[in-house]
């Protein structure tokens, strides 16, 4: 068997199509969505995110401003930045980069966030509001993996193993709690645990979220099963793999997401919904 691909570009598309509509609707009624992106020092790859994220929020009709300072920046002059930003109207969703220089401590500056601006989802606010079925701001890698089930008619997982492959705040975690809420029974396991095959191959839904290649092999696959690959790692030849071996799995699979193409794309898309989604909460 060959499973059938679940196109996270395709998806985005559509979903970023809807968020243009939203901003336009908003704008119109005089409240431009406005996300802030703050970068703290010059990691290459975060440079890249950054980038991207502020082009998406010009492509959906958003307002963004990217603050990049220097890696010398301090943490109170960084929770300065925060708190004006949380004070300034224009702004309705609040990213800080991760990760930050060693000398700030990245939980501070989280909480430093208005909870109605935290659109990465990662205040312990949101986390605790996802875990109680509040309203709160849900983590983009995980809602978007959420999106990429819903596209394919698995909205509400009643009945369904769900088995999440990492434990991470900003993925693992939130995954599992949003597979809860959709009904799923929900196993957390991560690369170390014993047998982990034999967790995998109870699983109807599979999330690989460890951040190492060949985590998830074929022999570790119910067939069938829906595998959703989180992770972004590099192969021998430098190109760019998940957490799943994609050649293998795929012959057992029901359905599966790519790298690329898969889960990565979805992860912006998301992160504009959240801000849209602050932005309307203010309208
Ligand atoms: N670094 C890697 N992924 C993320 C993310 O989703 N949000 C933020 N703020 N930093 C990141």
């Amino acid at each position: 068997m060959t499973a059938q691909l679940i196109d996270g570009n395709a998806l985005s598309k559509q979903i970023r199509a809807e968020v243009a509509q939203r901003a336009a609707a908003l704008t119109a009624r005089g409240v431009k969505p406005g996300l802030a992106v703050i970068l703290v020092g010059d990691n290459p790859a975060s440079q890249v995110y950054v980038r991207n994220k502020v082009k998406a929020c010009e492509d959906g009709g958003l307002h963004s401003v990217l603050e990049k300072y220097d890696a010398a920046m301090t943490e109170a002059e960084l929770l300065a930045r925060i708190d004006a930003l949380n004070n300034d109207p224009a702004i309705h969703g609040i990213l800080v980069q991760l990760p930050l220089p060693k000398h700030i401590d990245d939980h501070k500056v989280i909480e430093a966030i208005s909870p109605a601006k935290d659109v990465d989802g990662f205040h312990v606010s949101s986390a605790g509001a996802l875990m109680v079925g509040e309203v709160g701001f849900k983590a983009c890698t995980p809602y978007g993996c959420m999106k990429m089930l819903e596209s394919i008619g698995m909205k509400d997982l009643r009945g369904k193993h769900a088995v999440v492959i990492g434990r991470s705040n900003i993925v693992g975690k939130p995954m599992a709690m949003m597979l809860l809420a959709a009904n799923a029974t929900v196993t957390i396991c991560h690369s170390g645990t014993a047998d982990l095959g034999a967790m995998t191959r109870q699983a109807d839904i599979v999330v690989a979220a460890v951040g190492k290649r060949d985590v998830l092999t074929a022999d570790r696959v119910k067939p069938g099963a829906v595998v959703i690959d989180v992770g972004m790692n590099r192969n021998d030849e430098g190109k760019l793999c998940g957490d799943v071996d994609f050649a293998g799995v795929k012959e057992v699979a029901g359905w599966i997401t790519p790298v690329p193409g898969g889960v990565g794309p979805m992860t912006i898309t998301m992160l504009l919904v959240n801000t849209i989604e602050a932005a309307e909460r203010c309208a």
